[in-house]
């Protein structure tokens, strides 16, 4: 595929076709998702293959209260899991909660499952000493999971980058034997779409690109 296809066609896909991804495929999609950048090019990835079914299985309910605050504090009109303005929702509002049908199953059971861990002691985390939420040491990792997306689009398959696992974590390193110093940064089930989407709904240039400060003139060069 061409590049800008990849780029503007690679969407977040949450329903498979029941066909099986191949150890060769996802071989093939790994190869080329290792040349992703790194801090210090230190490649802290580990990617774990989830083909068990019980693991599988044990996922889900690892994942559904994470599911379920997400939910309700989108209900409630909040940016779900923020930092910045934390959402107040209650135990009713929880318990009030009602998943679509097979909201965690169809990731948990896509055709293949890839929990990538990043090794935190070869991390440099520029910001840690900053009083916010850290980002920085997500680009040592990220950058390679959105890789593996990508070459997935590019085989014609399709998965989502999923973070839902994250709030479990210790549970998740249990059943997966991840040592303390990796930390799980994601969940990508992966598979062929029911359907494909080609037509990504995202803000335009204008609404991101200044110039010269945050609240400066916006980037010149558009139609
Ligand atoms: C950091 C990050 C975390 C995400 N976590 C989840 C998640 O836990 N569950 C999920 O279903 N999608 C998750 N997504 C997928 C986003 O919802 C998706 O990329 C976004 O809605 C755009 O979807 P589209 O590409 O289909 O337009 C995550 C995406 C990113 C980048």
């Amino acid at each position: 595929m061409e590049l800008h296809d990849v780029m503007r066609t690679t969407f977040a896909a949450r329903e498979f076709a029941d066909e099986p991804v191949s150890d060769s495929v996802l071989r093939r999609i790994l190869e080329n998702a290792r040349f992703a950048p790194s801090g210090g090019n230190r490649q802290g990835w580990r990617v774990i293959v989830v083909r068990d079914a019980a693991k599988r299985d044990a996922l889900g309910p690892l994942i559904e209260p994470t599911c379920r605050r997400y939910l309700a504090e989108v209900k409630a009109g909040a940016n779900p899991w923020n930092t910045v303005s934390p959402a107040r929702i209650d135990q009713e509002a929880l318990d009030a909660v009602v998943f679509p049908p097979r909201f965690v199953e169809r990731l948990t059971h896509a055709p293949v499952v890839l929990l990538i861990t990043v090794d935190l002691s070869v991390v440099a985390s520029m910001d840690q000493h900053l009083a916010r939420v850290g980002v920085i040491s997500g680009a040592s990792i990220y950058p390679f999971a959105w890789n593996i997306l990508l070459a997935a689009r590019n085989e014609g398959l399709g998965g989502t980058l999923t973070t839902f696992v994250a709030a479990k974590e210790p549970d998740v390193k249990a059943l997966f034997h991840i040592p303390d110093h990796h930390a799980v940064a994601a969940m990508l089930p992966i598979g062929k779409p029911v359907k494909q989407l080609t037509r990504l709904r995202r803000n335009p240039v204008n609404a991101f690109a200044t110039v010269d400060t945050f609240d400066g003139d916006s980037l010149a060069g558009g139609q």
